[in-house]
């Protein structure tokens, strides 16, 4: 990358003593100058900020804090895929109601405290929004999330994610692609999802969606997060460098769908416990040939295979009802019966390394 970016800079050097010693032609050499400059600031541009935003507002003025299993594990998969990363947790919850609520006593508390007591966990305090300069009415959490994760990252840049995201692995490649803007398609209708959303700070990305935010949001489940999202994001790829779009198999290998649900969570429950294959060798063990031919050695149960997603964004609310899963605890991830276990076995195991819960845990969702 250093390397590339010196030679790009010798490049333009060149080209410029090449073209102002001439004198001629000036508009095409500057046409090619203005080219090369816009090439070479994409090998020197800065990396998206190792910085993971997530929101937690209230639904109720009287809602109070509770974080499930599902939440903190969220959260502990971006700690432990992505080395040195600040949490930044954004909430309309007041600093005494935060206060008391990450020193609870109560058992059915387990997982609030160990979120909200994360080292790397910053605690941003903001104002939910009721309105849209418009005047319109937002009155769901999760539209009022929608306008606070915007400003959370056109504030400190980073990574916005959903506390149903659950981390694969380290996102820094994408950090470095040298886009201000990475962000995913959905599975079914090709939507590009705000659920995870990577930023430079102040990108025209993020300032032409608030814009259009507070101009279109209607009321309506997915108008400006998902269906306006993807006009902006496709019609700005026209600026150079703006925005990637990557597949929907990088962060929504799976969908809403009941089948896709049951699929990823339903326990296989034959098998015994498994290490999952997609996780058990990894591909640094094997040459990249042997790695490949891995793939097509036949699948156990419903083995799914997800080398090629950074993320899962998992839709089990949308479904509740998959057989022989009673919610997510630390047992049910630690028996590795099911492929959502199996993709989430390395950070659970690490927090329970880590000391953070005891057996006498395992069952609190
Ligand atoms: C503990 O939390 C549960 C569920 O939130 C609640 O019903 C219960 O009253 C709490 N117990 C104490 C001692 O606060
Ligand atoms: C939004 O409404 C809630 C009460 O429902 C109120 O507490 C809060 O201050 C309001 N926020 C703004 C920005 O007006
Ligand atoms: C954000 O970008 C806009 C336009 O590119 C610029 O005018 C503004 O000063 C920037 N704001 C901050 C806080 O950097």
């Amino acid at each position: 990358m250093r390397a590339a970016a010196v030679i790009a800079c010798l490049m333009i050097i060149v080209l410029l003593t090449i073209s102002f010693g001439h004198g001629t032609a000036e508009s095409v050499d500057l046409a090619r100058v203005k080219w090369l400059g816009s090439l070479s600031s994409s090998f020197i541009r800065p990396m998206i900020p190792n910085n993971v935003h997530i929101t937690y507002l209230k639904k109720e003025p009287t809602s109070i804090i509770h974080f499930g299993f599902d939440s903190f594990l969220s959260l502990y998969s971006a700690y432990y895929h992505m080395k040195g990363v600040r949490l930044f947790l954004h909430t309309d919850y007041s600093p005494e109601e935060i206060f008391q609520a990450q020193n609870s006593l109560n058992r059915t508390d387990k997982w609030t405290t160990l979120a909200l007591n994360m080292p790397n966990l910053e605690i941003h305090y903001v104002v939910a929004p009721n309105r849209t300069t418009n005047n319109v009415e937002i009155s769901l959490v999760q539209h009022k999330s929608d306008f606070v994760r915007m400003d959370a990252i056109k504030q400190y840049g980073g990574t916005y994610m959903d506390t149903d995201v659950y981390v694969l692995r380290d996102f820094t490649p994408l950090r470095a692609a040298g886009f201000q803007n990475v962000v995913g398609r959905e599975p079914i209708w090709g939507h590009v999802n705000n659920g995870i959303w990577m930023s430079q700070p102040n990108t025209t990305m993020v300032n032409v969606f608030i814009q259009a935010s507070h101009e279109f949001f209607d009321g309506g489940w997915n108008t400006v997060s998902s269906i306006m999202f993807r006009r902006i994001a496709e019609r700005l790829h026209r600026y150079p460098f703006e925005v990637l779009i990557l597949d929907e198999r990088a962060w929504f290998p799976t969908n809403w769908q009941g089948e896709s649900v049951d699929k990823l969570f339903e326990p296989f429950l034959d098998s015994g416990a498994s290490p999952a294959a997609t996780t058990d060798v990894g591909p640094d063990d094997v040459d990249p040939y042997q790695w490949w031919r891995l793939a097509l050695k036949p699948k156990k149960d419903n083995e799914m295979d997800f080398s090629g997603s950074y993320a899962i964004h998992s839709f089990v609310h949308h479904h509740p009802d998959v057989k022989n899963f009673d919610g997510l605890t630390p047992e049910y991830v630690l028996a590795r019966q099911s492929n959502f276990a199996r993709a989430l076995y390395a950070p659970v195991r690490h927090a329970f390394e880590a000391g953070l819960f005891s057996a006498d845990d395992f069952d609190i969702e």
